[in-house]
């Protein structure tokens, strides 16, 4: 028997949150798509220590998804998720069907302007507008005391930060570190698409945000240099192609020109049919972990 209660309704969400408040229990989501990994997982260690009561959502939001993407290919792995969450001390998962977040009639749209045109809204139109509408949806189902977004997708934290506070919507966003393989390569559900060649040479978006951040720890400002450097080593890997590979302001997502308090270097690239996208924080020290 797993520990962990399955709701499918907003009903259901909305019975056992209020039993657990009615207790005096503080509240944590984790939004998530499934195909559940350590990087997912290291997000519910996060909410079991902030919070009394932890519900993870597993949603795969068509409304994220281009007509080109993999929507339909995305792997979808219940039995084996339940049980990840089951043993990382999860309280509940959140197993709505489509119908359940977009009823029929369904007609709002939550569109974060300004953050969600460069960088990856570039490649990817409309995929932030579904993000922030289906967190939205989330939020005002289970009404969280917090939730706990990764910095792996470092724009879509940005991105809701903003949702958060322009919308004054009363939850705490809490972010955790980027979880990576032993080899550095991000870890992500899509990392399961990668051929053996493919995966191999993935590395080289870590291995060139890393070459980034020494640089700058031995004093160099200037952005191109930066990013230049950190594409070479990227490019070494033919089988890696960068979409962007941009040195940006992490609060308003525009480009620096030069190195200051803080940067945040964002890559995407594609990796044969897969798309990979890595990040790192950057101080004047060179690489820096932050919350
Ligand atoms: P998904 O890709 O499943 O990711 C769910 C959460 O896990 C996100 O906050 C993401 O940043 C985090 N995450 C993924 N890989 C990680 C890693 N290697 N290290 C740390 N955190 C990681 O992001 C989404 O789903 C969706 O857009 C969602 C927010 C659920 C809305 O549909």
């Amino acid at each position: 028997m797993s520990g962990v209660v399955v709701l499918k309704t907003a009903e259901a969400v909305e019975r056992t949150v209020a039993s657990w408040r009615s207790r005096g229990h503080s509240i944590s989501l984790v939004p998530t798509m499934g195909a559940l990994h350590e990087g997912h997982l290291s997000l519910v260690s996060i909410a079991r220590k902030r919070s009394k009561r932890v519900i993870v959502s597993i949603f795969v939001n068509p409304a994220q998804f281009g007509p080109d993407e993999d929507f339909s290919e995305y792997p979808r792995t219940f039995e084996e998720d339940r049980e990840k969450l089951s043993r990382a001390g999860a309280h509940a998962i959140f197993l709505p069907d489509e119908h359940m977040i977009y009823p029929m009639g369904f007609s709002t749209s939550v569109l974060v302007s300004g953050l969600t045109e460069s960088l990856c809204g570039r490649f990817r139109p409309g995929h932030f507008n579904g993000v922030t509408t289906v967190c939205a949806v989330l939020f005002g189902i289970v009404r969280p005391d917090i939730a706990v977004f990764g910095r792996k997708d470092a724009q879509q934290l940005t991105v809701i930060r903003r949702m958060v506070r322009d919308l004054h919507m009363r939850v705490q966003v809490v972010s955790g570190p980027v979880v990576r393989e032993p080899d550095g390569l991000a870890m992500s559900s899509r990392n399961r698409y990668l051929r053996t060649e493919e995966r191999r040479q993935s590395t080289a978006l870590y291995r060139g945000l890393c070459k980034a951040a020494e640089l700058v720890s031995d004093g160099e400002r200037n952005a191109d240099r930066i990013v230049g450097r950190a594409m070479e080593i990227i490019d070494s890997s033919p089988l890696v192609m960068v979409q962007y590979i941009e040195l940006v302001d992490p609060f308003s997502l525009k480009p620096l020109l030069r190195m200051k308090r803080k940067g945040l270097l964002a890559v995407a690239a594609s990796v044969g049919e897969t798309r990979l996208i890595d990040n790192i924080m950057l101080g004047p020290e060179g690489a820096i972990e932050e919350e």
